[in-house]
C-alpha cells in the first residue's frame, strides 16, 4: 500500500513532500504552523486576511488603533464610504508579517500566502494590488489566490520583477472557474504553477452554493485533470477538502494529484492560532454540531461549529478599526442586517443579528469557529485525558501522520 512519502511535489526546481497546509484566515494558520510545514519539507500557508491586526498581535504595532483613531468620528455613522485603508501602512504591515516569517524559515519546504479576493477593503483593486505586490517584495515563496475568481489578479503584478519566478497558484471549486481564470489571465502569458481544487467538505468559505452537498471533490478533480490533458497542459493539481488521513491523501496522489492541501487536522495543533479552549471545542464536536450557513457577509456559504459565539451576535459594525469586507462602495451585508435590526428593535439594548455576522470582528476575536466537515473525527486523532480534554498535537505529528500512515490508520500521539 502506498503512502504520501512515496510521492514528491515538483514546483519549479523545488522537490517537496506533497503536503500543503492550507491558509486559515486571520492567523489560525500562524507563521509558526507554516514554518513547521516548511521545515518538514512541505508547503505551509500564512493568510493575508487582516494582516495589520495580525501584525499588531505579533509585533506589538498599532495599525488598528491608529486607523480607529483616524476614523473615530465615523463610528456611529452608517455610511462607511470614507473609511479607507492607508495603502502605505497596508504595505508596511504585510511586509513585516511576511518578511519576518521568511527570515525564520528553516528547512527545504516553502511558505505561501493565501490571498483572498473577497477582502474588498473599500477599494478592491488598489488594496489587492498592494497585498500581492508587498507579498512578492517581502520574499514570499508563493501566492495562492483564494476566495474569488481573481480574473484580474495576475495583471496587477505582471510587471513585478518576481512575477515569473514566485510560485503562483489559484484555488478553484469547478472546472469552469479555472477556465475563466486562465482565459482572463492569458494576456499575461503566464500559467498558474499549481491549481488547488477545493471540494465542498473544506473549512472556511465554500466555492459552492447551499447545494454544496451535491458536489464531490474526486469528480471535480477528475474533470479538471481530463480537461488539462486535452489542452496538453501540465499543471500540478492539489485537491483539498475532507482529505483526513494519509490513506485518503495517497489515493489522490495515486490518481494523479501532485499534492494534497489539508487544514482541519491542523486546527488542533499546538502551533495553530486558535486559543486552546477553542481547540477543545473542535475536538469535542459531533457531526450534528457542524453546519454550513449563509452568515458570512461575503455571500459565500461558510462551514462552522453551530456553537460559534458569532452566530446571532449583534455587535455594532467595527469598520473603522477593521473594514476588510467593505465593498467598492463602502457597503457590507452585515451593516445592512445590523441597521435593520436596530430599526426594528429601537428600545432593545442587546441587538441580535441572525442572518449575517460581523466577520472581521468575529474572526479577529476567534468567535467564529469555522472548520472542515470532518472536524467531528478529530477526537479520533488524539488521546482523551481523565478531565475529558484532548491532548493537543504537534504540527510535526500531524504532518508525519499524513506522510507515513496508510489506509485508514491514524497515528495517535504518545501516551501523556
Ligand atoms: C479553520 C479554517 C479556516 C480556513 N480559512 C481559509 C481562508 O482564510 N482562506 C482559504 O482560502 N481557505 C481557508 N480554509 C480552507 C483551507 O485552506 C483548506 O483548503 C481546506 O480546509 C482543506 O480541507 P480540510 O480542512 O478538510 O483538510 C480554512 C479552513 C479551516 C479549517
Amino acid at each position: 500500500m502506498k503512502c504520501v512519502d512515496d510521492f514528491r511535489l515538483r514546483l519549479g526546481w523545488h522537490e517537496l513532500i506533497p503536503i500543503v497546509v492550507g491558509g486559515m484566515g486571520v492567523d489560525i494558520s500562524t507563521a509558526e504552523l507554516a514554518l513547521e510545514a516548511a521545515r518538514l519539507g512541505g508547503v505551509g500557508h500564512i493568510s493575508d486576511a487582516m494582516v495589520p491586526t495580525v501584525a499588531d498581535r505579533r509585533f506589538k504595532t498599532h495599525f488598528v488603533k491608529n486607523k480607529l483613531k483616524l476614523y473615530k468620528h465615523n463610528v456611529a455613522n452608517t455610511d462607511k464610504t470614507d473609511v479607507q485603508f492607508d495603502l502605505a501602512l497596508l504595505a508596511e504591515a504585510t511586509q513585516m508579517h511576511i518578511g519576518r516569517t521568511m527570515e525564520a524559515k528553516r528547512g527545504p519546504g516553502l511558505i505561501f500566502i493565501n490571498c483572498m479576493e473577497k477582502l474588498t477593503m473599500n477599494a478592491p483593486k488598489e488594496t489587492l494590488r498592494v497585498r500581492l505586490r508587498s507579498a512578492l517584495d517581502a520574499g514570499i515563496d508563493g501566492i495562492t489566490l483564494a476566495a474569488g475568481l481573481h480574473l484580474g489578479s495576475f495583471a496587477l503584478i505582471e510587471d513585478h520583477p518576481r512575477f515569473r519566478d514566485a510560485q503562483l497558484g489559484i484555488i478553484v471549486s469547478s472546472l469552469r472557474a479555472l477556465q475563466l481564470f486562465m482565459k482572463k489571465s492569458a494576456r499575461t502569458d503566464r500559467l498558474p504553477d499549481y491549481v488547488v481544487i477545493e471540494g465542498p467538505l473544506a473549512g472556511g468559505h465554500l466555492g459552492f452554493g447551499m447545494d454544496w452537498a451535491k458536489f464531490n471533490l474526486a469528480t471535480i478533480f477528475a474533470e479538471v485533470r481530463a480537461w488539462l490533458a486535452t489542452e496538453k497542459l501540465d499543471i500540478p493539481l492539489i485537491p483539498a477538502g475532507g482529505i483526513f488521513s494519509g490513506g485518503d491523501a495517497a489515493t489522490f496522489l495515486e490518481n494523479g494529484a501532485a499534492a494534497v492541501q489539508v487544514a482541519t487536522r491542523f486546527t488542533v495543533a499546538k502551533e495553530c492560532g486558535l486559543p486552546d479552549p477553542i481547540k477543545q471545542e473542535y475536538f469535542k464536536a459531533g457531526e450534528d454540531d457542524i453546519e454550513v450557513n449563509g452568515i458570512s457577509p461575503t455571500g459565500y456559504p461558510m462551514r462552522m461549529l453551530k456553537s460559534s459565539p458569532a452566530i446571532g451576535a449583534g455587535i455594532r459594525p467595527n469598520c473603522e478599526a477593521y473594514g476588510y469586507l467593505l465593498d467598492a462602495n463602502g457597503n457590507c451585508q452585515y451593516i445592512d442586517a445590523y441597521n435593520r435590526e436596530v430599526a426594528t428593535h429601537p428600545d432593545e439594548k442587546k441587538i441580535r443579528v441572525w442572518d449575517k455576522t460581523c466577520l472581521c470582528t468575529q474572526m479577529r476575536n476567534f468567535e467564529l469557529w469555522t472548520c472542515g466537515h470532518y472536524t467531528y473525527r478529530l477526537k479520533d486523532t488524539s488521546r482523551r485525558l481523565p478531565d475529558d480534554s484532548y491532548v493537543l498535537l504537534s504540527a510535526e505529528h500531524i504532518f508525519n501522520d499524513y506522510r507515513y500512515s496508510t489506509g485508514d490508520a491514524i497515528a495517535l500521539p504518545a501516551e501523556p
